[in-house]
């Protein structure tokens, strides 16, 4: 008998054609380690990936201009303007408060903020409180479907109407 076939003889570890503990214990581990690994960086990639908001867009449709007939005041809290018809004249004026964005609300004499008594008048000129700015106007314009699209990212000159 042979040396190397003494020792497989000898040692039950290491027989022939059979999974050695030893082996099996390797394979274990290594794939242990390699899934460990695809998770960490599978982890690490969600982690990495930014999950902010960034709350409503700037440029949004609000409709056609026959959902806001003459003599429309309609605020939209969400998108934080409000939507002014008179005649044939559109307009949208913010409705975050110059003083420390509240919002302000629709009143008989133009708008009026709930916090600390701001008032602005129908063109959101300052007319009381503590509000340093009066309140912007944004670009409105006609989509090719014709919906009307307000621009937050753009303001314009207060009196600045889209006429439909
Ligand atoms: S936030 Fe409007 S008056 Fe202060």
């Amino acid at each position: 008998m042979s040396m190397a076939k003494k020792n497989i003889a000898n040692n039950p570890e290491r027989t022939e054609g059979q999974i050695t503990r030893r082996n099996l214990l390797v394979w274990l581990s290594s794939v242990g380690l390699f899934g460990s690994a695809v998770i960490s960086i599978f982890s690490n990639l969600v982690f990495i990936k930014p999950r902010a908001t960034y709350g409503q867009p700037n440029r949004f449709s609000i409709g056609k201009p026959d959902e806001f007939p003459s003599g429309t005041k309609l605020a939209l809290d969400q998108q934080r303007v409000c939507v002014v018809r008179d005649g044939d004249k559109l307009c949208a004026i913010s409705t975050t408060c110059t003083h420390l964005g509240c919002i302000v609300a629709p009143s008989d004499t133009g708008f009026a903020c709930p916090c600390h008594g701001s008032r602005f008048d129908q063109d959101g000129n300052v007319t009381g409180g503590p509000a340093p700015k009066p309140l912007p106007w944004y670009k409105l314009t006609m989509a090719p479907n014709g919906e009307l699209e307000i621009d937050k990212s753009t303001e314009v000159p207060a009196g600045t109407y889209f006429n439909v």
